[in-house]
């Protein structure tokens, strides 16, 4: 697959690569050109410092140097050097007359450099002309390469390493640069999987780079557009849940009034039937518009307020006794004050989904008790039973919509659809509260706890 990492760093390594060398190779020629002239220099210095050795008696051109002097002048510490005067006529004065070829014809104060050899040396030889007597004499200065050999192995070492190291830098710089440029895809990235499917947010993108911003358009506009399907998809449920619960009901009190009338009994079992697929399709279409609502946060439900948790639970006190009174539960409360920001009626759906789990599995002769109080920043709903509980390998999926545990009895008038743990899960998250499943205070049953944010 296309890797846009790899790209950006082939687009600059390349480069990097061919720019290299010819950096170097111009580093390498600006150390070794002055310093060679340098060593030429000193060859220069030397053909002056013997040229003052050269004397003119009336037309006689000698040459007079001190062995002491000589040694002086032409002692290195690393190369050999020789030397050889010769007179206008071309005759030696003195040094080594090897050093004479080539033949060469230089002006007065004329330098002139050729390579030659001498006794298996190479060597660099100046050719210097002085004027003496009635002509020009010439001074040659001859010497070995291990210094400006020296010279070119050192420039050439530092040539490399500085390429060396200049290169590895600029490498690691360019790697880091690239990722930390990409970082800002990692970033969303993340964003994308962080995205809620029932709840898509547009993208801020305050800290991306301008050049993102095609996309954050693209991207903000596809949501929009999602978060309008959804929407509608979420008012379709509602409304075909909201006009199916009419026909039911009525079908359903059809059904109960033909069982309470006379009737043949090859029927009875059918009328039953038909009064329990009824029950559960008028509880399947309450339960799919309350998820609807809850879903789409529904602003119509009721409205966002600071309230009492004790009231909203208080609420359901009468209700819920009465139910338990007919189904033989012992039903408790334990209400303290606690304050959150809240819809009361989305609370109340979502209570009494897990009050009827609790009456519906725990069954008739269970303990039911509901909880609330504040403990710190949090606030805490537990509605506790003391029936079959959820095995921990269903505790995680319960929470799914239209999942029911193999323990799920079924037989109630209000039949399972598996989705009021959804309806309460999709509350919590509206009013931004966690959701567990824990075991009761002592013995078996099921604890089930909504934490809030304390105000
Ligand atoms: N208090 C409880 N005790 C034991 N099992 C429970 C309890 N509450 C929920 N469950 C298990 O979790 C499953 C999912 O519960 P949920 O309320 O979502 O669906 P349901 O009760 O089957 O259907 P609905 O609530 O839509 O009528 C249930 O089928 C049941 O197996
Ligand atoms: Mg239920």
């Amino acid at each position: 697959m296309y890797s846009l990492k790899r790209s950006l760093l082939l687009w600059l390594i390349i480069p990097l690569l061919l720019i290299l060398p010819a950096v170097s190779a111009i580093q390498y020629w600006l150390i070794v050109t002055p310093a060679k002239a340098e060593i030429d220099a000193q060859l220069g210095d030397f053909a002056l410092a013997l040229a003052r050795f050269i004397h003119d008696d009336n037309g006689t051109v000698t040459f007079k140097i001190s062995a002491q002097a000589e040694k002086l002048l032409l002692t290195d510490q690393s190369d050999k050097e020789y030397f050889l005067v010769l007179d206008p006529a071309g005759r030696a004065l003195a040094g080594d007359e090897q050093l004479r070829d080539p033949p060469l014809v230089v002006a007065p104060d004329e330098w002139q450099f050729i390579d030659g050899h001498l006794h298996q040396h190479r060597l660099r030889i100046l050719v210097f002309g002085t004027p003496c007597g009635a002509g020009v004499c010439q001074i040659r200065i001859a010497e070995t390469f291990v210094k400006r050999n020296q010279v070119r192995i050192d420039a050439l070492i530092a040539t490399i390493g500085y390429s060396l190291l200049f290169g590895f830098i600029t490498l690691v710089v360019m790697v880091l640069a690239v990722r930390r440029g990409l970082v800002v895809l990692t970033n969303l990235n993340a964003h994308i999987l962080a995205q809620d499917p029932n709840d898509l947010i547009l993208w801020q993108g305050d800290q991306l780079p301008k050049e993102l911003e095609p996309l954050i358009a693209s991207w903000n506009q596809l949501i929009s557009k999602l978060k309008e399907a959804h929407r509608a998809q979420q008012q379709l449920i509602a409304d075909v849940a909201h006009q199916m619960r009419t026909p039911l009901s009525s079908l359903k009190m059809e059904a109960e009034l033909a069982l309470l009338e006379p009737h043949p009994p090859a029927v009875h079992a059918a009328l039953e039937n038909l009064n329990r697929a009824a029950s559960r399709a008028v509880h399947l279409a309450a339960q799919l518009l309350t998820l609807a609502r809850a879903d789409q946060g529904l602003q119509a439900v009721g409205q966002w307020q600071v309230i009492d948790l004790k009231t909203v639970v208080s609420a359901l006190v009468e209700e819920w006794s009465r139910r338990a009174m007919a189904q033989a539960i012992d039903l408790g409360f334990e209400l303290e004050s606690a304050l959150i920001f809240a819809n009361a009626s989305l609370l109340t759906e979502a209570i009494s989904n897990l009050l009827d789990n609790a009456f519906e599995y725990a069954g008739p002769g269970s303990v039911v008790t509901v909880r609330c109080r504040q403990a710190g920043e949090r606030v805490f709903l537990d509605v506790e039973d003391n029936g079959p509980g959820i095995s921990p390998e269903h505790r995680e999926r319960v929470w799914q919509r239209f999942y029911r545990a193999d323990n799920a009895p079924g037989q109630g008038i209000n039949q399972g659809s598996g989705l009021g743990l959804a309806i309460v899960a999709e509350i919590a998250k509206r009013h931004d509260a966690v959701t567990e499943i824990l075991s009761p205070m002592v013995g078996r049953g099921t604890r089930i706890r909504l934490s809030f944010h304390a105000i």
